[in-house]
């Protein structure tokens, strides 16, 4: 339908919208630059239940001043200023953007999590940090993609988790929003963002999801949380928690070491899974575990275990995605499988572009643009090009200016 629109035509639709009319809702489609406008009004007649009109955002230019933060749509709608139904579309089918245009992908939800685990299929997770990455990940299937505080070591530099703020969070969950189409995007809440206040919290957690498009928030912490989860449950934010290793409690563990591996510590751990559990985490993450007591607390919870370093039994796995393709610059741990060496595939083509750069073969006459031979042949002829050649002097340039 998108091409089928005069231009006309979807600008006087799009006026509708301005004006506030309850019958569309905008949504992003299958193209980064597109805006579709969905009918919603006559949900009774089946015809033009899904009426899509697709924009061209570069014609409806007035539209992006409309896009809210990484280009997601948030124009008013028929539910108000509220992006949360127009960043995507959660139960719908979603053009899968590697597979072509007709293809659609399910959009995964938590509850596509939740019957992986009933079904016992396992969870795919993966860390991602900028668009490129993100949308690697997502184009390879990963049910759920969580921008990882680790990027406060892995991108940024630090030796831990602890100094990465908000808005450096925040920056990062909106480049991988404005990549992933079909995973989860969850956002880890960094050290200090809710560790003084429950109410600072879920003011926090709000600004991941209204201001960088991500759906669920992680939080570190066993029962000490379970009021913070509740208060997110009661405010719509689905909330992923963190047992065992969490790295934000580097300086209580006394470095990174596995957790719950006495008795009392085990049973300790998985009495917080199920605390969490009832006060409303959609999954946990078990990090830095014995896999005895990973598989223990995934057997007692109905929401999913997504394990790093937890062994093989949890209901899904995560890695750190530098971790993965070996640019962590750090010997990797024990849990780390590594698929790919990106370092390696780096180096060897910086390497080779500063070679090539310093023996003046790139660029070479196929990366460079040319002259038209008519301009050339011009130039050729005229006095101009020994003008252009020339260093400028005072008394050349008209020559320039006549060119
Ligand atoms: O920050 C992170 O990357 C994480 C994962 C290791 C689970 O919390």
């Amino acid at each position: 339908m998108a091409g089928s629109v005069a231009p006309g035509h979807r600008a006087k639709q799009a006026q509708m919208h301005d004006a506030g009319s309850p019958e569309f809702r905008l949504v992003r489609t299958q193209r980064l630059n597109d805006i579709t406008l969905v009918h919603t009004g006559t949900l009774t007649q089946k015809t033009s239940k899904f009426n899509c009109v697709c924009f061209d955002l570069y014609r409806l230019r007035a539209y992006r001043q409309k896009l809210g933060s990484g280009g997601i749509p948030y124009m008013g709608s028929c539910t108000g200023d509220n992006m949360s139904i127009t960043n995507f579309r959660s139960a719908d089918a979603v053009s899968d953007r590697s597979a072509g245009a007709q293809a659609v992908t399910p959009k995964k939800t938590f509850q596509t999590l939740q019957e992986k685990k009933q079904a016992g299929r396992p969870i795919t997770a993966l860390t991602a940090y900028d668009y490129s990455t993100a949308r690697l990940v997502d184009e390879a299937g990963v049910d759920m993609i969580l921008v990882g505080d680790s990027l406060a070591m892995v991108v940024m530099g630090y030796d831990s988790t602890l100094p990465v703020t908000m808005d450096e969070m925040l920056h990062h969950t909106r480049a991988v929003r404005r990549a992933v189409r079909h995973g989860i995007v969850v956002a880890d809440m960094p050290y200090g963002s809710y560790h003084v206040s429950v109410a600072d919290g879920v003011a926090n957690a709000a600004r991941f999801i209204k201001e960088a498009g991500a759906e669920a928030v992680k939080v570190e912490g066993g029962a000490a949380r379970c009021e913070l989860v509740e208060r997110l449950r009661d405010a719509e934010i689905p909330v992923v928690c963190h047992l065992g290793l969490t790295p934000q409690a580097v300086h209580r563990m006394g470095g990174y070491k596995v957790q719950g591996k006495t008795l009392a510590a085990a049973e300790e751990l998985a009495r917080d899974a199920r605390m969490l559990e009832a006060a409303g985490a959609v999954a946990i993450v078990l990090e830095g575990m014995p896999r005895e007591v990973a598989a223990i607390i995934t057997s007692q919870l109905q929401i999913p275990t997504i394990g790093i370093g937890a062994g093989p039994d949890c209901d899904g796995q995560i890695l750190v995605f530098h971790d993965l393709v070996n640019l962590s610059f750090s010997r990797p741990a024990k849990f780390v499988r590594q698929y790919g060496d990106a370092a390696a595939l780096f180096r060897t083509a910086i390497e080779g572009y500063v070679h090539d750069v310093e023996e003046r073969s790139f660029p070479d006459e196929s990366e460079s643009y040319h002259l038209s031979k008519e301009v050339t042949d011009v130039l050729k002829a005229q006095e101009v090009t020994d003008a252009l050649r020339a260093p400028v002097t005072a008394s050349k340039t008209h020559l320039i200016r006549k060119a």
